[in-house]
């Protein structure tokens, strides 16, 4: 099986996805953010507030180009598709799988989220003019799957019935 990239804004799910669809799978899931975190030792805020957006886009394209493109999830921070070089490594590589919320979902999410720089005091008209400003990457994916409303099971059927002829459910 080709690797799966699931993409989409912070809070759309792509993490607990990215889980459950492995779980069925039987394959690894590696989440972008997390192993950023593992090889440099800090948090997502540290990186952003000592060495800037910047470096930790770097990072992620670093980190993308080093995993493998067979047999694995890989979940990707919301901004790793925004990225050209990027866009093209993932759709080249593996299938890409954008999990498209409505924003009022996801701010219902986020609200309370002190994780995540980009949205640290961001109003909801800032949040939202961001999360509309990316909708034309996030589309470029290979398959949409609209998720606001459903339950994780419910996304991972569809998922994986769109997938069928090349992912084999074990
Ligand atoms: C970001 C999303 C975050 C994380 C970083 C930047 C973004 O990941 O990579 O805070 O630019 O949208 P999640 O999408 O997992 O929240």
């Amino acid at each position: 099986m080709k690797a799966l990239y699931l993409v989409g804004f912070m809070g759309s799910g792509k993490t607990t996805v990215g889980a459950e669809l492995a779980r069925r799978l039987n394959v690894p899931v590696v989440d972008t953010d997390h192993y950023i975190e593992q090889q440099t030792g800090r948090t997502i805020n540290d990186i952003f507030a000592e060495e800037g957006e910047e470096k930790f886009r770097l990072f992620e394209t670093a980190v993308l180009e080093q995993l493998p493109t067979n047999d694995i999830i890989i979940t990707t921070g919301g901004g790793l598709f925004m990225k050209e070089e990027n866009r093209r490594w993932m759709k080249e590589g593996g299938t890409v799988i954008y999990l498209h919320c409505d924003f009022k979902e996801i701010w219902a999410r986020l609200q309370d989220d002190h994780t995540r720089p980009l949205l640290h005091h961001q109003n909801f008209e800032k949040a939202k003019a961001l999360y509309e400003w990316r909708q034309p990457f996030y589309e470029q994916a290979d398959i949409t799957i609209h998720t606001t409303g459903k339950q994780v099971d419910h996304v991972c059927e569809e998922i994986l019935s769109l997938i069928k002829d090349e992912a084999p459910r074990t």
